[in-house]
């Protein structure tokens, strides 16, 4: 069955713990964190404080996804935090199969995000070093934006280059009930969503609809 994985960035960040509990009662397979640095994408949110502080909140898997630049330095402060997946975007890092390593060394599961434009063949030779991959179905910073359509045959793509392997292909961006179905068909194993599991607030529904 395909995982639902709800990013806190529509949650209520005054909230965040309550939230996560919520999250978890109401279905979710883990959660999904939206870290932005302001630089590689548009926009600023949260960092590895406060992942630390809402850690004992749930025991659901902690998914990491770090829109940053070089984010080399950054992978011990996260592991540190409490997180289970980290996932480095391709764009942001210049030695890519050295960070996928890192993160492995610190006994996480490693990804790698591709923004929309971003040929999946540059996974081709660290298939080995990883365990998702993300894929963006909007330019990441912001949620709410529209699902954009070129991306299925991107996860259809990546669904044949991995079959022989454990790696699980993630989606993210505009997911709703409709795009859901379309994700899954191609070959998607985790569907992240914000708007549409926060929306109306009836987290459980919402979950159950994007199933
Ligand atoms: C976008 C983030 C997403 C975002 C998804 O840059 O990576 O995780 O929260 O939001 P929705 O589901 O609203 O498109
Ligand atoms: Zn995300």
């Amino acid at each position: 069955m395909v995982k639902i994985a709800p990013s806190i960035l529509s949650a209520d960040f005054a909230n965040l713990g309550k939230e996560i509990k919520a999250l978890e009662k109401a279905g979710a397979d883990m959660i999904h964190i939206d870290v932005m640095d302001g630089n590689f994408v548009p926009n600023l949110t949260l960092g590895a404080g406060i992942i630390k502080a809402i850690r004992n909140y749930t025991k659901l898997p902690f998914d990491v996804h770090l829109m940053v630049q070089n984010p080399d330095k950054m992978i011990p402060w996260f592991a540190e935090a409490g997180a289970d997946i980290i996932t480095v975007h391709a764009e942001a890092c210049i030695h890519l199969d050295k960070t996928l390593s890192t993160i492995r060394e610190y006994g996480l599961k490693a990804g790698v995000s591709l923004n929309p434009s971003t040929d999946e063949d540059c996974l081709k030779y660290v298939l080995d070093k990883l365990d998702l991959i993300l894929i963006m179905t909007v330019n990441p910073g912001f949620g709410g934006q529209n699902f954009i359509e070129s991306q299925l045959q991107k996860i259809s793509k990546i669904k044949e280059m991995t079959e022989d392997k454990e790696i699980l292909i993630e989606v993210d961006g505009g997911i709703n009930p409709f795009t859901a179905a379309e994700c899954t068909a191609a070959g998607a194993d985790v569907l992240v969503a914000g708007t549409a599991v926060f929306a109306g607030g009836d987290y459980q529904k919402n979950i159950n609809s994007l199933r």
